[in-house]
């Protein structure tokens, strides 16, 4: 088990490149189940999501080769259609192989996901939009147990805009019979990296970036390679470490309208941003932090997974904030650990009341989950003193590195192994 070490204070100066977006690959890999043959994926990151991914699909049959930020996938041997729970445990995204194994192969097991760290993620959405084409599920012995002869395109309207929802619905309706319409489906950059990939594949797909997505399926798709798209949350943890640091930083990363309404926020902060072609410059110089409220929202609005890192930005505001969560409630384990550090933070409902201190101070604080541990550390940068983030292994799922990046750009930040938890 690692630690960091963080001694804040540091300013920031330099260039730091964005790795790919975690949550497009783990999208993308399993899609590759959907055709028998090799698959090559860029622009992967290096994080132990991906390794995770890499597991499950080998079990499955998949001869997975990781090297560097490229992955090759031969789905030409697939052997079991079970995603079991030693896998499905470790990580919720295990679930993205229902789709595509009950449509190419009209079976698939996979194990029910549990609660997470901050409270339940059901997946009722994916399993009521699978039975609509056409699949039979039962939950038995704790696996959901999915069967179809042949899918057959449907009307699904979601309730609620859910990423893996409408992944997981896209991958299965690619090759049902039939017409099948997604009414307000997620349109997050990862799910159209997805659709993009499913199209090279030979998928049929209408409205690809919007929330009605027409798709008519196929019999047969084939092996194409993808390139993942840049992380736009790691591109934002990296811009507020810059301007919760009150310096200037760059980031090579393409696409920065991804990042529209996060750059917005930090504008408004009184960040001052440029952007050249694929570099997106911050510059916090003498920054006295504005207070900005954000409520988080589905694409293009403000990512819930850049709210904890928003919230450690706004305890050094001059004044008070308020960051709601309205796509996950309880998502605020970071909240009583900020508050370690001398911020004053306060909870009501699914809103944070922040209000501004002068300073925080290092001390020890512990992760909870991953985007929580990144609020972590960007709190650290800025305290005053010695900052150790324990139970990194949260961040080590979903930031490549982030040490390296940060000590690159002048942060002293060091791992260390310890036994403590
Ligand atoms: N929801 C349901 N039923 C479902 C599915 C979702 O009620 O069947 C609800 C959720 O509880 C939540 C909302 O719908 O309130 C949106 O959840 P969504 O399904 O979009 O989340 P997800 O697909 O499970 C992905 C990302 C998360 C990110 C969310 C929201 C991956 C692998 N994970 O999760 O990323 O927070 O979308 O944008 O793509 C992270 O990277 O730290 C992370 C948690």
């Amino acid at each position: 088990m690692d630690k960091f070490v963080i001694e804040g204070g540091h300013q920031l100066s330099g260039r730091v490149k964005v790795s790919g977006a975690k949550n497009a690959a783990l999208a993308i890999m399993p899609a590759t189940l959907l055709n028998n043959g090799m698959n090559v994926i860029t622009n992967v990151p290096e994080v132990n999501d991906i390794f995770t991914m890499i597991k499950l699909l080998r079990h499955i049959g998949v001869e997975a080769e990781y090297r560097e930020h490229y992955i090759n996938l031969d789905t030409n041997n697939i052997i079991s259609q079970h995603a079991p729970y030693e896998h499905v445990k470790k990580m919720r995204a295990s679930v993205y192989v229902l789709g595509p194994l009950l449509a190419k192969y009209g079976y698939a097991k996979v194990s029910m996901p549990g609660g997470c760290a901050w409270g339940p993620r059901p997946i009722n959405l994916h399993l009521e939009a699978m039975k609509k084409l056409g699949a039979d599920i039962e939950l038995e012995g704790g696996d959901i147990i999915a069967r179809a002869s042949k899918l057959h395109g449907a009307l699904i309207n979601f309730d609620i805009s859910s990423v893996g929802a409408t992944g997981n619905t896209l991958m299965a309706a690619v090759m049902a019979k039939g017409t099948t319409l997604l009414q307000n489906a997620a349109k997050e950059p990862e799910i159209t990296n997805l659709c993009e990939y499913l199209v090279k594949m030979g998928a049929r797909i209408e409205g690809i970036g919007t929330s009605r997505l027409e798709v008519e399926g196929v019999d047969e798709l084939t092996h194409a390679d993808s390139e993942i798209i840049s992380d736009r949350i790691e591109a934002g943890t990296l811009l507020i470490a810059g301007a919760i640091t009150k310096s200037e930083i760059e980031i090579e990363y393409k696409n920065s309208f991804h990042i529209d309404s996060v750059l917005s926020k930090l504008q408004d902060s009184g960040a001052k941003i440029l952007i050249n072609n694929d570099i997106i410059n911050i510059n916090s110089k003498d920054l006295e932090i504005k207070n900005v409220d954000v409520s988080t929202a589905v694409y293009p609005g403000f990512p819930t997974d850049m709210q904890a890192q928003w919230i450690a930005y706004m305890t050094l505001a001059n004044g008070t904030s308020t960051v709601t969560d309205t796509i996950y409630l309880d998502r605020f384990n970071h909240v009583p650990e900020l508050n370690r550090l001398g911020a004053s933070i306060e909870l009501v409902n699914n809103s944070a009341i922040v209000r501004g201190v002068k300073k925080l101070r290092g001390a020890k604080v512990m992760s909870t989950d991953l985007r929580a541990s990144a609020s972590l550390v960007l709190a650290g940068l800025a305290a005053e003193g010695t900052t150790e983030v324990l139970r990194i292994y949260h961040l080590d799922r979903g930031y490549q590195k982030i040490e390296e990046k940060l000590s690159s750009l002048g942060a002293s930040i060091t791992r260390v192994p310890t036994t403590e938890f």
